[in-house]
């Protein structure tokens, strides 16, 4: 069976802790074989350290993809969709991995971190690491709840995971991260319901805005799309909240059966309608990075190590 990683669908919790790779040319059979190895033990530390909901997924880069596992490739592997329109900006900024690990202990994130640095010792080098964490009540930093309107239970596998469509690679997801850079200080300057309106719900109790109240600049109308049969187009949205005294953000994370849903609607906040609507939550926070990667089941590792 092709067992999803561990981190994929996984509920939130407390910490975050992500890990950017460039791998050094070369060293690809033997970073598929540690990768074997990290994925097996990544899968047993969620089994060890279940109490605390430790959970972790490692993607390969879509511009890495055909160096590491040139024999096969998912069908819609492809590189993060760089945009710009105006003065707004998804910039691309490619890693060959990227290992993602939560638990509600940020000191077991540190001690499994530590241990995949050790493994990929002299075959890639850490080009960037972040730590998140859990905002009050599940909130982004802009002070609005973050992730009510994603898929629940079962329905997140179906929407996270690969199927039939792609036998070869069932149970891996296509993955898209950026990370968000807030102006907090201009964002704060806004008054309470000038901030709803630019996310399209209320702050305090969560209230979604009715259909009719909410403008067509607001972050849930610009990313709550439809396809042309009236169906929801979905993504699973791992993100968590980063940050110190001195910058803060959303690292925003994507799990996806296919790239095409997030690439939607990307464009749709960046580019916006043909009427000029963007979403104006952009015009308060910009995305420093931005990259596309591929994360396998547990049995694709397993079969492209030694
Ligand atoms: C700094 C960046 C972002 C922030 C602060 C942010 C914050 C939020 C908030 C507060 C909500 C409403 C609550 C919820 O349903 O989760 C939301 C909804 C949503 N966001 Fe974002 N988001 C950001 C970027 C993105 C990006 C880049 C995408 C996809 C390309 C995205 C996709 C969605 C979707 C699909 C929803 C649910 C819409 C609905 O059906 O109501 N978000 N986001």
């Amino acid at each position: 069976m092709a067992r999803e990683q561990s981190g994929i669908s996984a509920e939130g919790n407390l910490h975050g802790q992500y890990l950017l790779f460039d791998c050094q040319e070369g060293n690809e059979a033997a970073i598929r074989n540690q990768l074997q190895e990290i994925s097996h033990y990544l899968d047993e530390m969620a089994e060890l350290y279940s109490d605390v909901a430790f959970s972790a997924f490692i993607a390969i880069g879509a511009s890495y993809w055909d160096l590491l596992y040139p024999q096969s490739r998912p069908a819609l592997l492809r590189p993060f969709p760089s945009l710009e329109q105006d003065d707004r900006h998804a910039p691309s900024l490619p890693y060959d991995l990227f290992v993602h690990l939560r638990s509600d202990r940020a000191d077991i994130n540190y001690m499994v971190s530590n241990e995949v640095c050790l493994m990929l010792e002299d075959l890639a080098s850490l080009a960037h690491e972040v730590k998140s964490f859990r905002y009050l009540d599940n909130r982004d930093l802009t002070g609005f709840v973050d992730g009510t309107e994603n898929p629940k239970g079962l329905h997140r596998q179906e929407v996270a995971l690969v199927g039939d469509e792609d036998n070869d690679f069932r149970g891996g997801s296509y993955i898209h991260i950026q990370r968000y850079r807030h102006n907090l200080r201009k964002w704060n300057k806004l008054k309470q319901k000038q901030q709803e309106d630019i996310v399209g719900r209320t702050k305090q109790d969560n209230h979604e805005y009715s259909s009719f109240n909410k403008p067509k600049t607001s972050h849930i109308r610009r990313s709550g799309l439809k396809d042309e049969q009236g169906n929801p187009i979905e993504i699973l949205r791992q993100s968590m909240p980063y940050g110190d005294m001195q910058e803060q953000g959303l690292f925003f994370i994507s799990c996806c059966r296919t790239p095409l849903n997030f690439e939607l609607m990307l464009r749709s906040m960046i580019v916006g309608d043909n009427k000029g609507h963007y979403d104006h939550l952009l015009d308060y926070t910009q995305a420093v990075t931005g990259a596309a990667f591929f994360a396998p089941s547990l049995r694709f590792f397993a079969a492209n190590g030694q």
